[in-house]
């Protein structure tokens, strides 16, 4: 009888968790990234060894699981037959549904070789924009999270949940999607997004406000973190701690004041064609908000920013036209 799809990708957990136990240097890379074995092993941390064949030797039993295996992303078949592993002499992060099944990895490379990340491709139970790193290991440890922070990448939901932060979750090598921003409102009430200090991370910002504005139903709420430019969630709690992070998430800006900083960044208020800029890069996003209390304080907003105050009926009626 052949394995199902899920059983192989818990088979090849184990395997890269096995040979972890029998690579030191693999061993030396994650203590020299600060991560304890407690840590490792609660999020079934395990390493892709050097070979070319060693999981396919472990779990190919017949031309049938050589078959789902290629078709899992783990194995690559080779045009004349045959097939070799995809991951090699990679750390491997497992990536679990929120059933807890793993349905894809991510792959690091011990050194400062490329591709930096090497992710499981698209298969019939890995879909990356709809998937979320670590959010089953949230939902492990809280029934109905008070607020889940979107991070950028495996390491800080790693390093996050050892430092206590055990509410975060990342993307897959994907900016956040739509989707993404769903399955989170479904689940919490705050996203608090935490990307990197970096230019690209400050973008990321921006196209995850984009992708949540369909999500913010009255009572949903959310956050950005920005830390500073050299930094990213990873190597910020482990340089400034627990408390200095946390301390973060209290202060993080509101999606409204992010909104508008942005808008308003180039522009010039005093005149009208600054004015009416902003009021129609403004309109055209807040028309995706749903219709609600975070529409309407959108609204007051802007009016005081276009300073048309004393008649904000104004721009309610062109809101609606
Ligand atoms: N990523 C990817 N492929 C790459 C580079 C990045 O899929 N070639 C994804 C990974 O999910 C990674 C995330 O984007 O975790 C963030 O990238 P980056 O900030 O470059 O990496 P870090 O997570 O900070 O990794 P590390 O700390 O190990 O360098
Ligand atoms: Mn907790
Ligand atoms: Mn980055
Ligand atoms: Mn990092
Ligand atoms: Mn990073």
């Amino acid at each position: 009888p052949s394995a199902d799809h899920y059983q192989l990708m818990e088979w090849a957990t184990r395997y890269f968790q096995n040979q972890l136990k029998t690579a030191p240097q693999a061993i030396d890379y994650l203590k020299g990234r600060g991560l304890t074995g407690e840590i490792v092993k609660q999020f079934a941390i395990g390493y892709a060894p050097g070979g070319w064949d060693g999981l396919r030797q472990t779990l190919v039993r017949s031309a049938a699981t050589e078959a789902q295996l290629i078709e899992l992303g783990m194995l690559i078949g080779r045009d004349g037959g045959g097939s070799y592993d995809r991951f090699r002499d990679r750390i491997m992060f497992p990536i679990r549904d929120r059933r807890g099944r793993v349905i894809g990895f991510g792959g690091r490379v011990l050194g400062d070789g490329t591709p930096k990340y090497l992710n499981s491709p698209e298969t019939p139970i890995f879909h990356k924009g709809k998937e979320l790193f670590g959010l089953y290991q949230v939902k492990e440890r809280h029934r109905t999270p008070a607020r889940i922070l979107i991070v950028e990448g495996y390491m800080d939901v790693v390093a996050l949940a050892q430092f206590g932060v055990d509410y975060a979750v990342a993307s897959l090598g994907t900016s956040t999607t739509a989707d993404h921003m769903h399955l989170l409102f479904r689940t919490t009430s705050e996203v608090v997004c935490c990307y990197d200090g970096d230019n690209a991370g400050r973008e990321a910002a921006w196209r995850a406000l984009e992708n949540a504005l369909p999500g913010l139903q009255d009572g949903k709420d959310l956050r950005f973190v920005f830390l500073p430019q050299e930094h990213d969630p990873d190597s910020f709690i482990r340089e400034y701690g627990r408390g200095a992070f946390e301390q973060k998430l209290d202060d993080a800006q509101s999606y409204a004041d992010f909104l508008f900083e942005r808008l308003t960044r180039d522009l010039n208020l005093s005149g009208e064609a600054g004015q009416n800029e902003l009021a129609n890069k403004a309109i055209a996003l807040i028309r995706r908000v749903p219709e609600g209390f975070n529409r309407e304080s959108l609204l007051t907003k802007l009016s005081v920013q276009l300073r048309w105050g004393e008649n904000e009926k104004r721009l309610r009626e062109i809101f609606h036209r």
